[in-house]
């Protein structure tokens, strides 16, 4: 099978953004493409840094930097994601996620390969809302994007199996190790993950423990983040879409409800890292 050469990616938040760091190390031109101007420019600019902080430690050259900049290139005009596959990573919505998806296809002529970055949303919810259901599968990396080895691939039942077969590759080629899921409720991993944000939620709520007890506790019997300090770095209304998509698609079991401290959180705005103040001060 042939490499990817080139690639759009759709949304320049935070997955956006390291999934396009890691396509354009991964030798990728990559088209990195958002809505919203300023967050371009946030993402330009933490590219460069975390691309200048490899080049300082030795873990890339300056020619090497100096490629990597020249394959990326950051737009806010959709017309520009012509490439063989695209990897959306917006805002966790279906049908905001739909629109994009058939506006992709639409300026590739149905040539393309849709994969979506989505954390929660029924893959097969999504297809019925896409043009091009046979294009369309789940491509759901971790954060940091860079860093982390797992991939899950979600297979949809539209999914055309040369769309599957292509995004294992794709996988291969970024050095990830990918694992082909079903498309249940959260997948594998974020099905599983569930409980250990709420009930780490709700030991907090109930006054119980603390948000930094709760993390010291986690981390020193193994966890690499406590709950709170993953959730911060996820972005706390990403986890929250996240825990209620998937609440809602089992049927609202009692042990799954959303937290009402994280909605809390997401309505003031405390979004974690990317906004300066979650459950931690970050500025
Ligand atoms: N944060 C995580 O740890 C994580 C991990 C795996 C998967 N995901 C998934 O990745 C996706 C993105 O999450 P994120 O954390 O990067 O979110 P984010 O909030 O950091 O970024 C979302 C970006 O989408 C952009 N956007 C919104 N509507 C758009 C549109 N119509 N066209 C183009 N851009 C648009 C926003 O401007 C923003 O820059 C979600 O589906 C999420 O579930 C997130």
């Amino acid at each position: 099978m042939e490499t990817i050469s080139t690639i759009a990616v759709c949304g320049a938040g935070t997955m956006g953004s390291g999934i396009a760091q890691l396509c354009a190390q991964k030798g990728i031109d990559t088209i990195l493409f958002d809505v919203n101007e300023t967050i371009l420019q946030n993402s330009r600019r933490r590219i460069w840094m975390n691309l200048d902080s490899l080049q300082q430690k030795g873990k890339i050259a300056g020619a090497e930097l100096a490629a990597i900049q020249k394959r990326l290139h950051f737009t806010h005009q959709l017309s520009d994601c012509v490439a063989p596959v695209m990897i959306e990573a917006i805002i966790e919505q279906k049908e905001v996620k739909a629109t994009l998806l058939n506006q992709v296809l639409t300026i590739n002529q149905y040539q393309t390969i849709l994969a979506s970055n989505t954390s929660s949303i029924s893959i097969n919810a999504l297809a019925a809302a896409v043009s091009h259901p046979q294009c369309l599968a789940g491509l759901h990396f971790f954060n940091p994007a860079t860093i982390m080895q797992l991939v899950e691939v979600i297979k949809g039942e539209q999914t055309a199996p040369e769309v599957i077969t292509t995004l294992l590759a794709l996988s291969k080629q970024l050095g990830k190790t990918p694992v082909v899921c079903n498309d249940a409720p959260g997948f594998i991993v974020n099905r599983v993950a569930r409980p250990y944000y709420l009930e780490a939620l709700r030991l907090v709520e109930q006054g119980l423990a603390t948000v930094e007890q709760v993390d010291a506790v986690m981390e020193a019997s193994g966890f690499k983040m406590g709950p709170f300090k993953l959730m911060d770095l996820i972005g706390i209304d990403i986890n929250y879409s996240v825990s209620c998509i998937v609440w809602e698609a089992l049927g609202k079991p009692p042990r799954l409800t959303p937290s009402a401290l994280q909605q809390q959180k997401v309505e003031v705005k405390q979004l974690g890292k990317k906004s300066g103040t979650g459950f931690y001060q970050y500025q």
